[in-house]
């Protein structure tokens, strides 16, 4: 039954419904028509919600036992990892959740940049996609800084100064942004306050992503527009909620890995030295996450201009729906441009590795060439790549690959029949 025509079966419901239309709602969601072709990598959607309700859920208890005062903060959380019932397991979750929840975005990032997800008419699902990623490195900034350590201190330090690089207002900004004449006390418990907001902001721009999901519904990896409902598509529930439980119990696995097994890897030792504003680190290094931006920014030597290519790194992705020209969507019928997405997984890969040696002789100058050519792939490239690649023949409909050419189901069933005795000789 499709949702227009849905009535609950029962009195109560009905007259619930009737004013409140919620279960109309949940019911569009359990039949919502998904193409019968989406591969695992469709399944990293699911498992970016949950992990953003874990790092809510986990932050929520957190921030119960967590003060944020720069004489208390480094020792609040001590406490929290020695003195709290499962405290250590709050925190590891949360700490590495956070690694978790960047390591999803990126492969559903790469993934609709593989399969042409960005394109029309799912511009703004990739739009809202994009403000969620700005604020997920905002968030994941913040949080880094409450524990108070040297790295936090020093990576807001290092963060908040580069503010300083815009002309005539920029010193101003940057003192407003302390709440002082340097990252101290005020600074931490704004960030605190606004680490603790952006989540929720992260959850209604999540419903708009979904929202704007359903109305031209799914991409799939043949990339061509399905009817809906048709022999092209399944219900959501039960085909694909099985399919997203199976692949987010293996995410699990590897999540609680690192909790349970090295729950330190990721993170920076330094950060377990208190905030000392008189001593600086050897290496100041944010995040692994951060890492490709961290690079662009170092790449360029003058200030203002390496925050600005820091900006347009982000912004070139943005835009992305109309820089790439190619009507053709998925990158399994464009083989130029697939050999030119394993290059820029490549030179991303280069700047993030980059991001963490010091910026000086050989790394500097391979992230240099590294920065141009993130840029060259999205300017220059992808706009005359669209207009010049000669693209493979694209299948009529997603279930003509799959039965060898065949429209008719029954003769591709012979036609693998006979595929079979041929192939038994
Ligand atoms: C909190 C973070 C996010 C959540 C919870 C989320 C959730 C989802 C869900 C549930 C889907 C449908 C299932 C799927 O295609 O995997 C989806 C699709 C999509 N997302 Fe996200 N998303 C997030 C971040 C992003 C980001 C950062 C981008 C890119 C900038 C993005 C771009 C897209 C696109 C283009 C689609 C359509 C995919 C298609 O149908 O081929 N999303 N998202």
């Amino acid at each position: 039954m499709s949702s227009h025509e849905y009535t609950p079966s029962s009195k109560f419901g009905k007259w619930f419904n009737d004013r409140l239309p919620l279960l109309t709602l949940a019911n569009h969601l359990t039949d919502y028509p998904t193409p019968k072709n989406l591969n695992y990598w469709w399944t990293f959607g699911g498992i970016l919600t949950f992990c953003l309700i874990t790092q809510i859920i986990t932050g929520l208890v957190l921030a119960m036992h967590y003060i944020a005062h720069a004489d208390l903060a480094f020792e609040s959380v001590e406490h929290i990892m020695r003195d709290v019932n499962y405290g250590w397991l709050i925190r590891y979750v949360h700490a590495n959740g956070a690694s978790m929840f960047f390591l999803a975005v990126y492969i559903h990032i790469f993934r609709a940049l593989y399969y042409g997800s960005y394109k029309s008419p799912r511009e703004i699902i990739w739009i809202i996609g994009m403000l969620i990623y700005f604020l997920m490195m905002a968030t994941a900034f913040l949080g880094y800084v409450l524990p108070w350590g040297q790295m936090s201190f020093w990576g807001a330090t290092v963060i908040t100064n580069l503010f300083s690089a815009i002309p005539l207002v920029g010193e101003s900004i940057t003192h407003w942004l302390w709440g002082g004449y340097s990252v101290d006390n005020p600074t931490l418990t704004r960030f605190f306050s606004l680490h603790y907001l952006f989540p929720f902001l992260i959850l209604g721009l999540v419903i708009l992503h979904i929202w704007a999901l359903h109305v031209p519904g799914n991409n799939n990896p043949i990339g061509i527009d399905i009817k809906k409902p048709s022999n092209d598509t399944v219900p959501f529930h039960p085909y694909i909620v099985i399919k997203d439980i199976f692949a987010l119990l293996i995410f699990l696995i590897i999540f609680a890995f690192f909790v349970f097994f090295s729950p330190n890897i990721l993170g920076h030792s330094d950060n377990y030295i208190e905030a000392n504003p008189l001593v600086t680190p050897a290496h100041i290094v944010p995040e692994w996450y951060l890492l490709p931006f961290y690079a662009i920014l170092r790449s360029i030597p003058d200030k203002l201009l390496g925050v600005i290519a820091m900006f347009a790194a982000i912004f070139v992705l943005v835009i992305l729906p109309w820089l790439d020209t190619s009507k053709v969507r998925s990158a399994l019928f464009r083989p130029i441009y697939k050999q030119f997405y394993w290059f820029l997984v490549a030179d991303v890969l280069i700047l993030g590795y980059m991001g963490a040696m010091p910026a000086e002789g050989v790394y500097l100058l391979i992230a240099r060439v590294a920065t141009a050519y993130y840029f060259i792939h999205f300017l220059v490239i992808l706009p005359i790549l669209g207009r010049k690649e000669r693209t493979l023949n694209v299948p009529l409909s997603i279930t003509e690959p799959v039965l060898g050419g065949m429209p008719n189901p029954s003769m591709a069933k012979a036609k693998s029949d006979k595929v079979k005795i041929n192939s038994l000789g």
